[in-house]
C-alpha cells in the first residue's frame, strides 16, 4: 500500500514538472516511467499484488485500481495544459516548438500595383503625379476640351449624369468623369507652363461589360505643355513609357485617329497574341484647349495621352478578361 500511495506522490511531481517545462518530451517520458504497457511502475506494482496475502487482494486491488485511475488523470491533465486543450480553457503556455499558425496577408490589388508602378515610370520620366475629382462638371470633362454641346459623347446614353445641382465652376451638368483629360484641364487652370504631369485615377461609362470593357475603369492620363514641344516628343514618351512596363521587346505602332482636345491625334496599339490592342489616345493639345485655359498657342504647344490602366494590367500579366480583376476571387487575386 505504502509503495502505491508514493507511486501518486511522486508521479503527480513529475507530471508537475513536465507542465512547467512545458515540453512534450518530459510528458511522455513520464507517462512511459509510470504508465508503460511493459515495464511501467504501474505495471511492476501490479505483478506485486500477486504476492499480497489473500486476505488482503480485495482492499490492495482496490487501491491499485484508484491508483491506476488517478495517475491516468494526472497524465491527462497534464497533457491537456501543455497542449492548450484542458477544460480550463487555453493553456496559459505557449509551445514555441510547435508550427505557428500563419496570419493570412492581403495584398494590393493588381490595378493599384499597375498605378504605383505606371507612376513610377512616368515619375522617372519628370512627370509628377496629381489627382483630380471622380465628380466632374460640363466644363471639365466636355467644353474645356473643344467637345461643344451637340457632340455626341455628351449623350446621356453614354455619360452617368448626376441628379444634383449645377456646379459653381462653368455650370451645367455634373456627372462621374468619363476619362481623367479632366485633369489635363484642372492642371493648366491653375498653373503655367511649363507643365509635365501624369493622372492617374478611376472613370465610369455606361458600356457594356466584356472581356474588355467594364463600366468603371481606370485611365492614365499625361500631358505636357513646354515651348517647342513635339509629336517626337509625344512618340518617344510613349515609346520608352511602353518599353518600361511591357518590356524592351514590346511593339507599339501610333494609327491616326481623332480626338476633339488634340490635333493630330492617334491610336496608341500595342501588340498582344498576334493582334493588335488599342491602349489609349494621343496627340498635340488642341489650341483651342489651350485658349480655353488662357494659354497662347502662338507660345506654347503640347502633347497629351490617355491610356487603358486595365488593358496594360492585363496586356503584363497575361489576363484575357477584364472581369477577372473585378470579380473579387480572392484565388485570383492572390497570383498577383
Ligand atoms: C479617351 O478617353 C481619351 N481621353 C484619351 C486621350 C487622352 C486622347 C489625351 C488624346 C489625348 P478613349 O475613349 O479611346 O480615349 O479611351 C482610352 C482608353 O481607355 C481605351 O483605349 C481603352 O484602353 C480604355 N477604355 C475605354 N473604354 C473602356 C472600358 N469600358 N473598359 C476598360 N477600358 C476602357
Amino acid at each position: 500500500m505504502k509503495q502505491l500511495d508514493d507511486l501518486v506522490e511522486s508521479a503527480s511531481k513529475q507530471f508537475e514538472d513536465a507542465i512547467h517545462q512545458v515540453d512534450h518530451q518530459v510528458l511522455e517520458e513520464t507517462r512511459i516511467e509510470y504508465l508503460g504497457a511493459k515495464s511501467g511502475k504501474l505495471k511492476e506494482a501490479q505483478k506485486g499484488l500477486g504476492k499480497v496475502a489473500k486476505e488482503d487482494k480485495p482492499v490492495a486491488g482496490k487501491r491499485f485500481n484508484e491508483v491506476k485511475t488517478r495517475l491516468e488523470e494526472l497524465f491527462q491533465s497534464a497533457a491537456d495544459t501543455i497542449t492548450g486543450g484542458g477544460k480550463k480553457g487555453k493553456a496559459e503556455t505557449l509551445d514555441v516548438t510547435l508550427p505557428g499558425v500563419r496570419p493570412r496577408l492581403g495584398h494590393i490589388h493588381p490595378i493599384t500595383q499597375t498605378i504605383d508602378e505606371l507612376k513610377d515610370i512616368m515619375g522617372r520620366l519628370g512627370f509628377s503625379a496629381v489627382e483630380g475629382p471622380e465628380i466632374e462638371d460640363d466644363w471639365h470633362n466636355f467644353e474645356a476640351l473643344n467637345i461643344p454641346l451637340e457632340h455626341p459623347a455628351r449623350d446621356p446614353l453614354d455619360n452617368f449624369y448626376l441628379n444634383i445641382a449645377a456646379s459653381s465652376h462653368g455650370g451645367g451638368n455634373q456627372l462621374l468623369r468619363s476619362q481623367t483629360s479632366t485633369v489635363q484641364i484642372r492642371v493648366m487652370e491653375n498653373k503655367q507652363p511649363p507643365i509635365r504631369i501624369v493622372s492617374l485615377g478611376r472613370v465610369y461609362r455606361p458600356d457594356e461589360i466584356d472581356a474588355t470593357h467594364y463600366a468603371m475603369f481606370h485611365q492614365i492620363e499625361g500631358l505636357l505643355v513646354d515651348t517647342n514641344v513635339t509629336m517626337a516628343d509625344l512618340k518617344y514618351v510613349l515609346r520608352l513609357f511602353a518599353s518600361s512596363y511591357l518590356g524592351e521587346d514590346v511593339e507599339i505602332r501610333f494609327r491616326p485617329s481623332f480626338f476633339p482636345f488634340t490635333e493630330p491625334s492617334v491610336e496608341v496599339d500595342m501588340r498582344w497574341q498576334d493582334t493588335w490592342l488599342e491602349f489609349g489616345g494621343a496627340g498635340m493639345v488642341d489650341p483651342n484647349v489651350l485658349k480655353a485655359v488662357g494659354y497662347d498657342p502662338e507660345e506654347v504647344t503640347g502633347f497629351a495621352f490617355g491610356l487603358g490602366v486595365e488593358r496594360l494590367c492585363m496586356r503584363r500579366h497575361g489576363i484575357n478578361d477584364i472581369r477577372y480583376l473585378y470579380d473579387s476571387n480572392t484565388k485570383f487575386l492572390a497570383q498577383f
